[in-house]
């Protein structure tokens, strides 16, 4: 079942008397709940405020991904134990992944939390709170619940770009990841609410959307009719003021080649892939119960590259799988070489409550763990600077998002291979238009270029003030 729920246009006329402060850990689609979570409780009166200290509610929506994810919130709770002691009608809750996996670990290590839920509840956050507020302790919600679409969205948030979530869980049971357990079975949204979002997003002038799941494209198999990723980025290129289309992440297994001429041939999608390699060697990934072998991967990326040939490429890749021998890992340098990655996340192999890899004999020692991480890094950065390279010289299309962190009077942007781009605007009011900007120098993190010459209809965006 669906249900839509809708910010009520008279939402901003209210009175405010309470105020949220939201703590956000992990990955794009925990940064897309917490904005929903925010829009749903400015309808109850909420508003969001900067500093804990101010708060009558704090939420943190927490990542279980890794144990550190998981340290960082436990810290976090600890520090908050203090506020929670000088003024004890603070509410506090944990959202999210850890929520769904760590229940009872966080009513025993922090007995102040008010209020635990997971993903599936978020729709129902205000009345939870109520509940807590009206004395009820501690409230509870962390099973699996309808599939809601939620398209309320802050005031305060960036109407350029935006997450919008297509699918929700995971059915591919890699053995290290917590995922399935966290965010469940794999549902889609269907196609219709997702454009309509997106449209709603394109009049408040949103010019770049990335869609979210975390098989993004599995989207559409669970759906009646079913339908595909490679069927919904054309629906979505067809949506006016929409500039860019990203999306992920994919898995090499669900990766036809009708998405690949979809990231082609649809115009408003862009050249950039998130394709996690996870291991370059066939009996770690056979292990990690990925689907595929390090020749098909490399099939995959041998196309990609053929059908689209600007295509930026990126990675996830774990060091230190159980049983991971030198010989292994070495099988992962040398595809991360012959890939040449833009742009690569390592992670150790962090071992996660009921997954089978927790249990699987030969663990890897974390000084192990930490030499191949500490390796990789200097692979992976080297090949990133080398695909970096190409890019001096050329004229790239830019979405001007913002003001140079460095420096004000410059104004900064991303191509469409998602690199940050800094350059002289000149005085011209550019933020929230594509404009053409001939690259100068290439950085570690960032590109510097100079305008090469704004298009005839380069639109400002509107209220713009750079
Ligand atoms: N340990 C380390 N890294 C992990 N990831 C997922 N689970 C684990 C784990 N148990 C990484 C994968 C995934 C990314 C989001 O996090 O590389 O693609």
């Amino acid at each position: 079942m669906i249900k839509l729920i809708q910010t009520p246009s008279a939402a901003s006329e209210r009175p405010r008397t309470s105020k949220v402060h939201l703590i956000t850990y992990g990955c794009q689609m925990n940064e897309y709940d917490s904005q929903r979570v925010a829009g749903l409780l400015q309808q109850q009166d909420y508003e969001l405020c900067e500093r804990p200290e101010d708060a009558d509610l704090i939420l943190l929506n927490t990542c279980a991904i890794r144990e550190k994810a998981e340290d960082k919130v436990f810290s976090q709770l600890g520090a908050l134990k203090r506020l929670k002691k000088a003024r004890p009608d603070l509410v506090i809750g944990v959202m999210g992944c850890m929520a769904q996996l760590q229940q009872g670990r966080i009513q025993e290590r922090a007995p102040h939390v008010d209020l635990v839920f997971g993903s599936p509840a978020i729709s129902r956050v205000g009345e939870l709170v109520a509940r807590v507020r009206r004395g009820e302790r501690a409230v509870l919600d962390t099973g699996e619940g309808a599939l809601v679409k939620i398209v309320a969205k802050p005031e305060s948030a960036n109407r350029l770009k935006a997450f919008v979530t297509v699918m929700e869980g995971c059915e591919k049971r890699c053995t290290f990841c917590v995922v399935p357990v966290t965010r469940g079975r794999e549902r889609s949204h269907a196609p219709g609410v997702i454009v309509d979002e997106i449209r709603g997003l394109a009049a408040a002038g949103c010019k770049e959307v990335t869609l979210l799941g975390q098989t993004v494209n599995a989207y559409g198999r669970d759906l009646e009719p079913a339908t595909d990723l490679a069927a919904l980025l054309e629906l979505v290129d067809a949506i006016d003021g929409i500039e860019r289309i990203r999306f992920t992440t994919s898995n090499p297994y669900n990766l036809t080649s009708r998405l690949i001429r979809a990231i082609r041939d649809v115009p408003k999608v862009v050249e950039y892939l998130h394709l996690p390699l996870q291991s370059g060697s066939d009996r770690v990934l056979e292990r990690m119960h990925r689907g595929y072998t390090q020749a098909r991967y490399l099939e995959l990326i041998d196309e990609i590259k053929a059908t689209v040939p600007e295509i930026a490429l990126s990675t996830d890749i774990i060091v230190g799988f159980p049983g991971e021998t030198d010989e292994d890992f070495a099988a992962t340098v040398d595809v991360v070489e012959r890939v040449g990655y833009d742009n690569a996340f390592v992670f150790r192999y962090s071992r996660r409550p009921g997954t089978p890899a927790a249990e699987m004999p030969d663990q890897v020692p974390d000084e192990v763990k930490a030499r191949r991480n500490a390796e990789l890094l200097a692979v992976t950065g080297r090949v990133a600077a080398v695909r970096s390279g190409r890019l001096a010289g050329r004229v790239l299309p830019v979405l001007v998002d913002g003001v140079s962190r460095k420096d004000l009077r410059e104004v900064s942007g991303r191509t469409r291979c998602n690199r940050v781009v800094n350059f002289d605007a000149g005085g011209r009011r550019l933020l929230g238009s594509v404009v053409p900007v001939r690259i100068a120098e290439v950085l570690p993190h960032s590109l510097r270029g100079a305008l090469a010459e704004v298009d005839a209809d380069a639109r400002p965006f509107a209220g713009a003030s750079v």
